[in-house]
């Protein structure tokens, strides 16, 4: 009897493969959001999840898209969908004209390669898409950011691998009963607070600690009566650690909320206080689930 379970085991192990590759094709075939409960999104296969913020894997956060107005990176997106980038409606300022996916050196137009643990990683290259249309809030306010959201329309599908794949959209509001200490990851490609003027040329990420609300309305009354009165519950704040912080370059890019190695878009990179990564003072982000449904019309209609 124990070879023909032996037998069972391999088939179901083979039949399970293929489910799982069969799943993967299909993942790559919506142009709508993926469900955030499917294995369609949010998952990262970067194995170095051990520091807090610094250089990323170069295939961690597959979903970061460098949006590019006449060759020139200009601002941050995330991959939603196999068609569609999310980012902020501040981006559609330059009139972005394609976005670079899989990118990790943005100087570098080639392969780029990462030692990681003793062992050579390589991307193919960032793949180039044209942006076919754009759409950004109605309400979007240049001078409040108010409503500081945006979505890409790619011109044609994006292929999904390894080093390019969409995050999770949001299925609660995670502001509304945070866990405690609650941190949330910024990455992408702009300026390190310690180099304000300077943007980075490889892909980086930072930890940061939840503010609420009440307390993110306060700290920006002593700084600006203009943004305090514009934070509302569509904002999300996140920061105030010394020199870890999204800054210049970074707007439009993901706030991701991490659970179980799986991630989602909590929110995107808005506004916040100059210079960046300063103690106390965290960056305002425009909070992605209370725009679910603005984000579903658009991926319908655009
Ligand atoms: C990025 O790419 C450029 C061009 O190939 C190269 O000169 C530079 O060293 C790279 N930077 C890093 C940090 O890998
Ligand atoms: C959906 O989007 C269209 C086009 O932008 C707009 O005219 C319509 O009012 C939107 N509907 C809702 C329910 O938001």
């Amino acid at each position: 009897m124990l070879p023909q379970k032996s037998h069972l085991l391999i088939f179901t192990l083979v039949s399970a493969f293929c489910t799982a590759l069969a799943e993967t094709e299909t993942c790559g075939q919506t142009d709508k959001p993926p469900s955030p409960t499917s294995e369609c999104c949010g998952l990262d296969l970067a194995d170095d999840h051990r520091k807090t913020s610094g250089d990323a894997a170069i295939n961690q956060f597959p979903w970061l898209a460098l949006i590019e107005a006449n060759g020139r990176p200009t601002c941050t997106g995330v991959i939603i969908s196999s068609r569609y980038v999310l980012t902020a409606a501040q981006c559609l300022y330059q009139s972005p004209t394609n976005v670079r996916l899989g990118e990790f050196n943005k100087t570098n137009s080639g392969p780029d390669c990462l030692m990681v643990g003793g062992k050579k990683i390589c991307n193919g290259g960032a793949i180039t898409i044209a942006i076919e249309a754009t759409a950004s809030h109605a309400h979007y306010n240049q001078d409040y950011h108010g409503h500081d959201i945006a979505i890409l329309k790619l011109a044609k599908p994006v292929p999904y691998n390894e080093f390019i794949r969409p995050i999770c959209l949001p299925t609660s509001d995670i502001t509304v009963s945070p866990p405690e200490n609650l941190r949330l990851i910024n990455a992408g490609w702009g300026s390190k607070p310690s180099s304000d003027q300077e943007e980075d040329v490889v892909k980086h990420y930072v930890e940061l600690p939840y503010v609420p609300l009440k307390r993110c309305k306060e700290i920006y009354k002593d700084i600006s009566h203009r943004y305090s009165s514009t934070i509302s519950e569509k904002h999300i704040c996140a920061g105030g650690e010394k020199g870890l912080d999204s800054c210049r370059g970074d707007g439009g890019g993901p706030l991701m909320f991490e659970e179980g190695g799986r991630y989602s878009l909590a929110g995107i990179v808005s506004f916040g206080a100059v210079p960046c990564g300063r103690v106390g003072v965290p960056s305002v982000y425009t909070k992605v689930f209370y725009y679910l449904p603005w984000i579903n019309n658009v991926t319908s209609t655009l």
